[in-house]
């Protein structure tokens, strides 16, 4: 059985076995393997297991980059057997023992991955991790429908536009966006050094500039690849002067059509829950919050 053991690790024990960080009558002790290279996105990896008489029940993982691949944070993740969850707690608190004062910290939690998301929670926010943001997913399905053509805007791709320009359209669509990461990493990074990191992390993504009649630009949208034959909306956003005149549904029309023309049979695309007018717009253009579970959390600490 599990017991869960004091809520700091033992210094003298690690110092006396740097590998194993917890260790009580047998019962758990919660083990730290070697560093791994394995060319992952996220960098370099420090794994931990953690042993119940004997049996691996919990599995975690110290990663060197952010979820989003960048070095702003470290993302924690943790796996564990049913009934484990304490063991998984002490998974995360070892992880957070093995980073450096001074590391940011991000975990994730997915509804449609996660068997138990409030458990998963329970087990991030018992560690000392608050809630960052919460995202809902959506669904859109090429079902052969018709596919209506945006009437108000014209779209050019990145090529034509000029990457310089394109960034900076970017960075200027972004201002105030409801999209909590996003604005903590905007803010954190100034707009136009955001925007040029994310056109650098999606290169593979078709990448569109919306312009009205005159030429005038009013937004743009992305659309990329999220799993073999289904994609996702990169990012979409109109410039502040242009809101609150329906473009984002020119542009998610715009999306749509893109999208079969990739040959993606659908689109997996996600939101901030308080994101209300891209929610809003999501479901008037056909993606459906209720066609996946696909709902996330991110949670963030400081050591
Ligand atoms: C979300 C977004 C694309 C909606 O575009 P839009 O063309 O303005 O959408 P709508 O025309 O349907 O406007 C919806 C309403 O939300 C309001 N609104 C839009 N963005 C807002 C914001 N950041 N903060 C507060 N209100 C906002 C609009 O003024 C409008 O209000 P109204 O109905 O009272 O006139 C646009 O707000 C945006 O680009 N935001 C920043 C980037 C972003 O969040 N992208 C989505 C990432 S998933």
């Amino acid at each position: 059985m599990t017991r869960v053991l004091g809520r700091s690790i033992d210094p003298i024990i690690r110092e006396q076995c740097p590998h194993i960080l917890c260790l009580e009558d047998d019962v758990t002790s919660i083990i730290r393997l070697d560093a791994v290279e394995d060319g992952r996105p996220l960098g370099p990896r420090i794994p931990f297991v953690a042993e119940s008489e004997g049996v691996p029940v919990a599995h975690g993982d110290l990663m060197a980059r952010s979820w989003m691949g960048d070095e702003t944070g470290r993302l924690v993740d943790v796996r564990w057997e049913p009934g484990h969850s304490e063991a998984a707690r002490l998974v995360v608190e070892a992880a957070i023992a093995a980073a450096r004062p001074g590391d940011v910290l991000n975990a994730a939690t997915n509804a449609e991955i996660h068997p138990d998301p409030s458990e998963r929670v329970a087990v991030f926010e018992s560690g000392g991790f608050t809630l960052w943001q919460e995202k809902e997913g959506f669904r859109w399905a090429d079902e052969g429908q018709d596919l209506p053509v945006p009437q108000r805007i014209t779209a050019r791709p990145l090529s034509e536009v000029g990457a310089g320009r394109f960034a900076a359209a970017l960075a200027a669509c972004s201002a105030d966006t409801l999209d909590r990461i996003d604005r903590d990493a905007i803010t954190a990074m100034t707009p136009s050094a955001w925007a040029q990191a994310f056109l650098d992390a999606s290169q593979d993504s078709t990448w569109l500039l919306a312009e009205e009649a005159e030429g005038t630009a009013v937004g743009l949208v992305s659309v990329g690849e999220f799993d073999p034959g289904v994609g996702t909306i990169t990012y979409i956003a109109v410039l502040p002067g242009q809101r609150g005149r329906g473009y984002v549904d020119e542009l998610l029309k715009l999306a749509n059509r893109t999208a079969r023309e990739l040959g993606f049979r659908a689109m997996l695309s996600d939101t901030d829950v308080l994101n209300t007018p891209m929610q809003l717009a999501f479901h008037r253009n056909g993606h459906s919050a209720q066609a996946t579970a696909w709902h996330k959390w991110m949670h963030q600490r400081a050591v």
